[in-house]
């Protein structure tokens, strides 16, 4: 078995501070033979010098673009836009099957570079169950900048912060309020009821029984909604600007972890813009009050214990990385992207000939 060589990037993002593998990880691979190399990042939220205790090679930020053709790339958000050809195989999410503005560019990218995207929201078991996601810490945030917004108490702009921070802000006294999570039995379901449980909030839980037939008036009835369902099929929205208008309508916070925007899928078409750290929420109604929070970058925010999860998380796929199925799923998922965009691979540039991946 050829030797695995991970090459951990730095970040595009200014304020991405996150990352999908952390030094106590990074310990484990390299004691079972992986090759990891570390690119120096200053925004990410451990310390180069963390990874190189460990036994990671350092290397400059943004120097993957020259590493062996061998080299598995890994990181989270979006590349840089050069170079225009992709020669190697990159771990990250690509964002890239779903029609996103900017998507058949780069996955002709990867074609002409010869290279392949193996998009972490396609690692998957048998089942299609996500094997990482960021999931927990997003309805965590979601639910507690709901919650803070509804006490008067978030500060703005947004910082990234620590679980023991928000924590704290979440136990101090303050009003109680009726609280409805809805995807509740998911990941992100269950990391909005630990905050609101933290917030001493007791929140309605509802998840597909529960919405098969919508009671509006029940759902209008609560102060605050945290919407953290992923559904992959068209369904009725929960709200519409007529339920917004309603008389006698309690509801007052709307936190969207979802934010399906301009989707098919979008369940709350009550807003057409996300929110931001700079502006985290926006007034939808006046009178009475209705606030909206649909920040698309929550786990961010928690950076630390944020990467913590998703490392432990991704680390036993990145230890069966020659032999893993989930794997070679992600590769088929990308060749059937190309295939589906017209995007022609060369003689020899197919995503497969590099090897590693059990496709
Ligand atoms: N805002 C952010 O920063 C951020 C970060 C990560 C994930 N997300 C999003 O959070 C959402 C949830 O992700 P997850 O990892 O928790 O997914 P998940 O699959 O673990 O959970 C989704 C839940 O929604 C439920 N559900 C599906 N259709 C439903 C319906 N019609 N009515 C009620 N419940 C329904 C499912 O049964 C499941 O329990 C996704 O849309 C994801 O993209 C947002």
């Amino acid at each position: 078995m050829t030797e695995l060589h991970l090459w951990l990037r730095h970040e595009t993002r200014t304020t991405e501070r996150r990352t999908p593998v952390v030094p106590s990880d990074a310990r484990r691979l390299v004691e079972q033979g992986v090759r990891l190399t570390v690119e120096e990042s200053p925004q990410r939220i451990l310390p180069t010098d963390e990874y190189e205790a460990v036994g990671c090679r350092v290397a400059d930020a943004g120097s993957w673009v020259s590493a062996p053709s061998d080299a598995v790339i890994v990181g989270l958000k979006e590349l840089p836009d050069q170079p225009g050809e992709l020669r190697h195989r990159h771990i990250y999410f690509g964002h890239a099957y779903k029609g996103q503005p900017g998507a058949a560019e780069l996955l002709n990218r990867f074609v002409t570079g010869g290279g392949a995207l193996l998009d972490l929201e396609y690692l998957a078991d048998e089942q299609g169950r996500r094997l990482a996601a960021f999931g927990y810490w997003a309805g965590y945030l979601g639910a507690a900048l709901a919650v803070l917004q509804h006490r008067g108490r978030l500060a703005t702009p947004l910082l990234p912060t620590t679980k023991d921070a928000l924590e704290a802000e979440l136990r101090s006294p303050g009003t109680r309020m009726s609280a409805l999570v809805i995807g509740a039995m998911g990941r992100s379901g269950r990391g909005a009821r630990v905050a609101l449980d933290e917030a001493g909030v007791d929140p309605t839980c509802w998840d597909l029984a529960e919405t098969r037939n919508l009671d509006r008036p029940a759902l209008l009835a609560h102060e605050l909604l945290v919407n953290t369902v992923l559904t992959t099929r068209p369904v009725p929205p929960f709200l519409t600007d007529q339920d917004v208008d309603t008389p006698g309508r309690r509801l007052r916070t709307l936190s969207d972890v979802t934010v399906d925007v301009g989707s098919p899928m979008n369940l709350l078409p009550v807003y057409d813009t996300a929110t931001t750290w700079d502006d985290p929420v926006r007034r939808l109604r006046n009178e009475p009050p209705l606030d909206l929070i649909a920040i698309d970058n929550l786990p961010s925010l928690l950076p630390r214990e944020a990467s913590a999860d998703f490392s432990a998380a991704l680390m036993p796929q990145l230890l069966d990385f020659e032999v893993g199925g989930p794997w070679g799923r992600c590769l088929e998922r990308f060749d059937e992207a190309c295939r589906e965009l017209g995007l022609v691979k060369g003689e020899s540039g197919s995503s497969g000939s590099q090897g590693g991946v059990d496709a």
